[in-house]
């Protein structure tokens, strides 16, 4: 059973790190749908806006509340957020609320654990609203694949990263749902859990970013492989009879090289692209978000090790 801090801080690095993943999902739906799919482009919006919202009002209430280890990871903005989310808006037309941004960038740079109960309150509210706003997110989100599947709508998005995004959201429900009953989701059985969950989307990550890559003349094709053929065995492992065991020494060591050096690859990979050092058919803002991910899988995966 989890403390009130507990409870508040998970809560809220949840959200910190996941409302922006979301809005920003709604953000690559909205770019990828033709002019022809005006309802669904709206909705993307309304999702987008509907979580700028939500993360707004958990920064609101995140001030002493969140852990330093969680501000000082690079999951909540990057140093690149701010230029990734410029230039996305820019290259689209597309408006994006950077004022949050700055926001989160000041709030970052100073983070102070000074629990304030009051908050609790406030807390199990913005969980409840999140849980909905999110499951008709993934609503939409599956019907949407379900006409592109049928050819009854053009997204310039591969299924596939349709479904990543749909397990990103049910990821963000699942975790609040069991801090709603005051359960922890980074205790033990969560863990194996998590690092299943996360293991498969950096895989994915990998063959994404590569098949965003001009294919002609590009060096990274190489290490994409090579991540992704390392984050599939390590997937593999997970889910095998014996990953109870796995999971308790070399794996763990094992993931965690390889997520250091997945999160630098994807570092370096949106500050190039927003460089124009990197041609590749992807929105900075998206490689900003892959970053993010793995630092915050990283992040994860180091607190893991310490609870081991
Ligand atoms: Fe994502
Ligand atoms: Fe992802």
């Amino acid at each position: 059973m989890l403390s009130k801090p507990e409870y508040a801080r998970l809560s809220l690095e949840a959200h910190l790190f996941f409302a922006r993943i979301m809005k920003e999902h709604s953000f690559f739906i909205e770019t990828a749908l033709t002019a022809k799919y005006k309802n669904n482009k709206e909705k993307a919006r309304f999702f987008m806006l509907k979580f700028d919202r939500l993360l707004a009002e958990a920064l609101a209430v995140s001030a002493g509340a969140i852990g330093p280890d969680a501000g000082a990871a690079d999951e909540i903005v990057t140093p690149h957020t701010l230029n990734a989310e410029l230039s996305s808006s820019f290259f689209t037309g597309i408006p994006v609320n950077t004022e949050i941004t700055q926001r989160e960038i000041a709030f970052t740079r100073n983070i102070k654990m000074t629990f304030l109960p009051k908050i609790e309150e406030k807390v199990y509210v913005i969980n409840q609203n999140a849980i909905i706003l999110t499951a008709a997110l993934v609503n939409y989100k599956k019907k949407l694949l379900i006409d592109v599947l049928a050819s009854r709508v053009y997204l310039s998005m591969y299924p596939s990263l349709l479904i990543h995004m749909i397990e990103e959201a049910k990821q963000y429900i699942g975790i609040l749902q069991m801090l709603q009953k005051y359960e922890n989701p980074n205790e033990y059985c969560g863990i194996l859990e998590q690092e299943r969950f996360w293991n498969d989307i950096m895989y994915e990550h990998m063959e994404y970013v590569r098949g965003s890559l001009d294919p002609i003349g590009c060096e990274m094709l190489e290490t994409c492989d090579t991540l992704a053929r390392e984050f599939r065995i390590n997937a593999q492992r997970a889910k095998s009879d014996e990953a109870q065991e796995i999971f308790e020494d070399e794996f763990a060591k094992r993931s965690l090289d390889l997520l250091r050096e997945t999160k630098d690859f994807m570092g370096k990979w949106t500050e190039e692209l927003l460089k124009s050092k990197i041609q590749a058919l992807v929105l900075p803002i998206v490689a900003d978000h892959t970053f993010r991910e793995a630092n915050h899988y990283y992040r994860l995966l180091r607190a893991f090790e310490k609870m081991k």
